[in-house]
């Protein structure tokens, strides 16, 4: 049996201020003791006094994103040892909205990813093709690729949560077949196990684009799937907690 524990996470990204922390009361009150690790990742501001809200819960935090650097002259960016700072235990790198808007390549994810660990995070690295790729047959190239080139190296990989977000599925409402995302899902275990060996036994393997709860049971269903990472649902306490409960009732 997998020793691997499930993880819902909300990517709450750009939004949320002071009046939706009470989302997050509510969130704790309808799961007080969740059967899988649920994390929530809202905007830096929020940060801090969601932990104050956490402290006591099962609930984790996390970033949406770090600077390779401790600390410095880089106007407007947040350090990891920031957000740890603040409460957080996670971070989200790489993800394809950051990827696309601010051309953040596999080099500097892979950057930030030595930062996080440094920093004590956990960092979740996300992959996933475009549509374009897809049709031209190159998904599994390409999440091989971005693997390779983001994941950092030696014993780290277990601080290590892998995403796959098909980028034609996030906030479009569509979603991959079954079978689809357990081709991808699959190949992940197979790659990451030929790069890092037994120890990639432990690497936790997220679904993401368009989970809702009316999806989410039979994505939890596929084999390797160990968990989510939700936008747009994340950010509505029912919604999300039902995804979080579809997570609790895998085997
Ligand atoms: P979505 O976003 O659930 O709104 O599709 C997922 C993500 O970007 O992580």
């Amino acid at each position: 049996m997998s020793k691997r524990r499930k993880l819902a996470a909300g990517n709450w990204k750009m939004n949320g201020l002071s009046a939706e922390l009470s989302n997050l009361d509510e969130l704790i009150l309808s799961n007080p003791n969740p059967a899988c690790d649920v994390l929530i990742c809202p905007p830096a501001t929020l940060l801090e006094r969601m932990s104050r809200r956490t402290a006591g819960s099962a609930f984790a935090l996390g970033g949406q994103d770090c600077h390779v650097a401790v600390s410095g002259a880089y106007t407007g960016d947040v350090s990891a040892n920031m957000l740890a700072d603040a409460g957080a235990e996670y971070v989200i790198l790489g993800h394809s909205e950051r990827r696309a808007a601010y051309g953040e390549s596999d080099t500097l994810v892979q950057s930030k990813a030595v930062a996080a660990h440094a920093a004590g995070l956990v960092a979740i690295i996300c992959v996933g093709e475009t549509l374009e790729q897809r049709e031209r047959g190159e998904t599994l190239d390409v999440i091989g690729g971005q693997i390779e080139g983001s994941m950092p190296r030696g014993g780290d990989c277990v601080e290590v949560v892998v995403a796959y977000e098909p980028v034609w599925a996030i906030g479009t409402g569509r979603i991959p077949t079954l079978a689809q995302i357990a081709e991808v899902h699959d190949f992940l275990r197979a790659d990451l196990t030929g790069a890092f060996g037994s120890n990639a036994e432990e690497i936790r393997l997220l679904y993401g684009g368009s989970v809702k709860p009316s999806n989410a049971g039979e994505i939890f269903g596929v084999p390797n799937v160990d968990g989510a990472l939700v936008g747009g649902a994340s950010l509505n306490p029912s919604d999300f907690s039902g995804i979080v409960s579809a997570l609790e009732a895998v085997p």
